[in-house]
């Protein structure tokens, strides 16, 4: 299902019990993220919260602010418009299996995806709601000073926009790219630019450089969630976030142009920021409050330059805050793996399940299970994950066999303690590091671990027989079920 708007969105989740509201004067330095952590930290991801009268330096706020509005498995589900996010990887897995049909109803499923994707395709459109005010900054206009833009944590070096997604175009494929890059309020008409090296703004950038001119940039907030959600997948380059966004929401995402730059953007977004950046101009950057859990020092970032703010009469500022797990992005992520787990299966036949816990913020740590046939396939797997997108940041890799359930944190480790021989089972790579880990000596490459957790097959350098794990007969199983049930036990 499609969402009209963010606030139709903020509306769903509040008729399914899934948001509150606060009506009282909060303020967005400090006292909003500290109350958005709490429920975050809450068991499931708590409640999403809608701020109706924030505070900006103790006046009030003209937009209220929605935060949380992902942060649990259900919200994630219902943003992408489905029962569980399962449901959407099918539909992929479908789609990377599609073969001529052999009898009418598969010819119909095809059909359907064939419908589905024909919705992918963008519109053009002229009157877009996100247009409805258009401010080129004359003293009575919206200017970044009216955005409840967030202070998350005390030694922050300011406040950031910190669900910000970044529409770019590289200027001789003219292929889009959307990403969601932080963005650091400077005064009322300019922010740092936070795409870190590895990322496809950067390269765009990079390309704008090189040939000496400015790059324009429009940053949406707001509208449908699905394209907040596919601005912070690890899409595989090339596939176009406003096409997956369609995709997922099972209609054409509506374009309309910017009014200062060559750029169109969703005409359903509640706030756009329209503007360039300026080859070479760079910019102290930080402190910020990361998703690591610690502060990210100050470094250069480009610096974003506002040409004008268009936006809803009824805008709802977007946020979330980032820190010590689990947060809000944790389901974007956790949601990202599930969707995409059969184009990693498509690669590599032999994965069953994988899962990035919590307490690896997203690249740190990253359980993967397979069904094994052969000795060393569980380095092969490592080897090629390493090699795919942003999984070239994974630190740690641990392979499990099928039967251990990656979503188990506790079973995984379980594996892990019991089934290696540290010399023998584990391997140490030299890679491109996540800008944001400060534990590597130098910033963005360090050395990465694969731990093969699985049983060992002959070949892999183990010369005793391997032991089978304890398992209970299924017929006791069932009896002792029965035989609680009539004892009441639960
Ligand atoms: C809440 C949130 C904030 C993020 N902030 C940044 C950021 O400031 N800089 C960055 O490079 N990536 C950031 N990311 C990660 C990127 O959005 C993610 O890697 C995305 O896939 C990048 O898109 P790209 O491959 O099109 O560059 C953030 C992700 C989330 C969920």
């Amino acid at each position: 299902m499609a969402f009209r708007s963010f606030r139709n969105f903020v509306d769903e989740l509040d008729r399914a019990g899934e948001l509150v509201r606060v009506r009282q004067g909060a303020d967005t330095d400090l006292v909003l993220a500290e109350w958005a952590n709490r429920e975050m930290k809450s068991p499931g991801g708590g409640k999403a919260l809608l701020f109706e009268n924030p505070l900006i330096d103790g006046a009030d706020s003209r937009f209220p602010v929605a935060i949380n509005t992902m942060g649990s498995r259900k919200r994630i589900a219902m943003a992408l418009g489905v029962d569980d996010v399962a449901d959407l990887a099918q539909e992929i897995q479908l789609i990377l299996k599609a073969k001529p049909p052999t009898d009418l109803r598969e010819g119909f499923a095809l059909l359907k995806q064939g419908i589905h994707l024909l919705h992918a395709r963008p519109k053009h459109v002229r009157d877009a709601p996100c247009q409805e005010v258009v401010s080129f900054f004359d003293p009575h206009q919206t200017s970044l000073r009216d955005l409840p833009v967030l202070k998350c944590w005390p030694k922050d070096g300011g406040r950031f926009i910190t669900l910000p997604n970044v529409h770019t175009r590289d200027p001789e494929s003219r292929a889009r790219n959307v990403g969601m890059y932080r963005m650091q309020i400077y005064d009322d008409r300019t922010t740092g630019m936070h795409w870190q090296v590895h990322k496809v703004g950067a390269r765009h950038g990079k390309t704008y450089y090189d040939r000496d001119e400015p790059m324009s940039v429009a940053v949406t907030l707001g509208g449908d969630p699905a394209y907040t959600f596919a601005a912070t997948a690890p899409l595989p380059d090339g596939l176009d976030e406003i096409l997956f966004a369609g995709f997922l929401r099972r209609r054409s995402v509506e374009m309309v142009k910017c009014r200062t730059v060559e750029l169109e953007v969703p005409a359903d977004v509640d706030f756009v920021l329209e503007g360039f950046v300026q080859p070479g101009e760079m910019r102290p950057e930080g402190p910020f409050g990361d998703h690591t859990g610690f502060y990210t020092n100050v470094e250069d970032y480009p610096v974003f330059h506002l040409k004008a703010i268009t936006h809803r009469r009824d805008a709802i500022y977007p946020a979330t805050i980032v820190g010590p797990p689990p947060m809000e992005d944790f389901y974007l992520g956790d949601a990202s793996v599930r969707i995409l787990l059969p184009v990693f299966r498509m690669n590599f036949p032999e994965i069953v399940d994988m899962t990035l816990p919590p307490e690896g913020v997203f690249h740190n740590l990253v359980f993967v299970s397979i069904r094994k046939q052969y000795a060393y396939q569980a380095f092969k797997v490592m080897h090629g994950l390493w090699g795919m997108g942003q999984m070239m940041f994974s630190k740690y890799i641990v392979v499990v066999d099928e039967d251990c359930d990656v979503h188990n944190t506790s079973d995984v480790l379980f594996r892990l303690c019991a089934n290696t021989d540290p010399a023998r089972d584990t391997t140490l790579i030299r890679n491109p590091s996540d800008s944001l880990d400060h534990a590597p000596t130098e910033q963005n490459i360090g050395s990465h671990m694969g731990i093969d957790a699985t049983r060992k097959l002959p070949g892999e350098n183990y010369h005793r027989q391997w032991p089978e794990l304890l398992q209970m007969d299924e017929r006791v199983q069932r009896l002792v079920d029965s035989l609680r049930g009539s004892a009441g036990a639960r």
